[in-house]
C-alpha cells in the first residue's frame, strides 16, 4: 500500500467530509440569515460516489473520516451512508460533527455502527444568548441532546466558537460543564468563513487571550499531551473530569501536523480549511474517470498540499474577501 504523502511529508490518513450544505440553525458567523442559495440535489456528490471515494483512499492507508455539513442528519438516508461506511474495509474510525438539534432519533445506530466520537457544536450554554447566535429557538433540544449523550459511553466533545460581544460570558461555564461530565470542551478561534465575505485580519479572542481568561478565574490549569495529529492544545482544570481545548482555527498554530483532506458536499477536494478548492472529484466522477485517474487526481491535490493556512489563503484567487461559509467547507 502507497500511503498519500505530500511534499511536507505529512501523510494524509484523515478525510472530514461535508455531506451537505444545509443547516436549520443560521448560526451568524457561518451562515447568512436569508439569501443563501443551497446545493441542487443533483450537484451533490451521491453516497454511492462518496463511498467510491473513501474506498479508494481507504486502500491508501486513509483509515478515518469525519461527517460534517451543514447539518449532516439533515441529509437523507444518512445512517444508509453510515452503516456502508462502517463496513468499509480500512476505514476503523468515524467522526461525527452535529448541531444536536436531529442527532438523538439516530443513537441507537450511531451506536451499532460504531460511530464513538461525535461533536456537538453549541455555541451558548443559555437560552437567550443560544438564540442571539443561532438565530434559532432550539436550546432545549440541543441541551436534551448533550445530557443524553453524556449517558453513553462515547468520546463527547462540544464545540463553541469563540465570538467577541457574543458568548465570552459562556466561556468559563462551558468549561465548568467538565467539572462533572467527562467530556472535552473546545474553543475554537473565530474564521473569517461566514458566507457574507466578512474578512478580517486580526483576531483579538485568540487561543492566548482565551486561556488567560480562564485562567483568570480557574487558576494554573494542567496541560495535557495532545494526540500527535491534534487541532487542540488540551487542558484540564485540576479536579474536573473532563478536559477542554483550545483550537487555534485563525491563528493556525497546528499546521505543520496537518493529516487531513476535505471534501465539499459539491465534490470538491481542498487539501486545506484556507484554501480554495483544488479540484472538482465529482465532475471527473461524472465524466467517467477510473478508480486510477481518481485516485491519481487526489494524489497529485496532496502532492501540492500547502505548507500550511497563511500559504494557502495567500494563493486564493479570491483575495481579499474570503466568501466560504463552514457549510460548504464542512468544519
Ligand atoms: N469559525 C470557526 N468555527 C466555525 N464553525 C463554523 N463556522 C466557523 C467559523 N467561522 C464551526 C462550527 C462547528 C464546526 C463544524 O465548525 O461551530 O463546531
Ligand atoms: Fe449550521 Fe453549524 Fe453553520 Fe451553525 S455553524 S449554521 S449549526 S452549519
Amino acid at each position: 500500500m502507497k500511503k498519500l504523502v505530500d511534499k511536507h511529508n505529512r501523510v494524509v490518513d484523515y478525510i472530514r467530509i461535508a455531506v451537505t450544505d444545509k443547516c436549520n440553525l443560521r448560526c451568524f458567523y457561518c451562515m447568512p440569515n436569508e439569501g443563501i442559495d443551497f446545493v441542487k440535489q443533483n450537484q451533490l456528490m451521491s453516497y454511492e460516489e462518496i463511498l467510491r471515494v473513501c474506498s479508494i483512499l481507504s486502500k491508501q492507508g486513509v483509515s478515518k473520516v469525519r461527517i460534517t455539513g451543514g447539518e449532516p442528519f439533515l441529509r437523507k438516508d444518512i445512517m444508509y451512508f453510515i452503516k456502508s461506511l462502517s463496513e468499509m474495509k480500512g476505514i476503523n474510525t468515524i467522526a461525527i460533527t452535529t448541531n444536536g438539534t436531529h442527532t438523538l432519533k439516530h443513537l441507537d445506530g450511531l451506536i451499532k455502527y460504531g460511530v464513538r466520537k461525535i461533536n456537538l457544536s453549541i455555541d451558548s450554554i443559555d437560552k437567550q444568548r443560544f438564540f442571539e447566535l443561532t438565530r434559532r429557538d432550539l436550546f432545549d433540544t440541543v441541551w436534551n441532546c448533550f445530557v443524553e449523550l453524556t449517558k453513553h459511553d462515547l468520546d463527547l466533545k462540544l464545540n463553541a466558537v469563540v465570538i467577541k460581544d457574543r458568548n465570552i460570558e459562556d466561556l468559563i461555564p462551558m468549561v465548568g460543564l467538565t467539572k462533572a461530565h467527562n467530556v472535552s470542551v473546545r474553543l475554537i478561534e473565530e474564521m473569517p468563513f461566514n458566507g457574507k465575505g466578512a474578512n478580517y485580519t486580526s483576531l483579538e479572542w485568540d487561543y492566548k487571550k482565551i486561556l488567560q481568561h480562564l485562567e483568570a478565574h480557574y487558576g494554573k490549569v494542567i496541560k495535557l499531551n495532545d494526540d500527535k495529529n491534534s487541532t487542540s492544545l488540551n487542558y484540564r482544570v485540576p479536579g474536573h473530569t473532563g478536559s477542554f481545548g483550545i483550537i487555534p482555527a485563525y491563528s493556525r498554530t497546528f499546521c505543520g501536523t496537518c493529516n487531513r483532506i476535505r471534501m465539499t458536499p459539491l465534490g470538491t477536494i481542498k487539501t486545506c480549511l484556507y484554501d480554495e478548492g483544488i479540484f472538482n472529484l465529482k465532475d471527473l466522477i461524472r465524466a467517467g474517470a477510473n478508480d486510477g485517474q481518481l485516485l491519481e487526481a487526489i494524489q497529485s491535490a496532496i502532492g501540492q498540499k500547502f505548507r500550511d493556512g497563511f500559504v494557502a489563503e495567500s494563493k486564493r484567487k479570491k483575495l481579499p474577501n474570503i466568501s466560504e461559509s463552514m457549510t460548504t467547507i464542512g468544519g
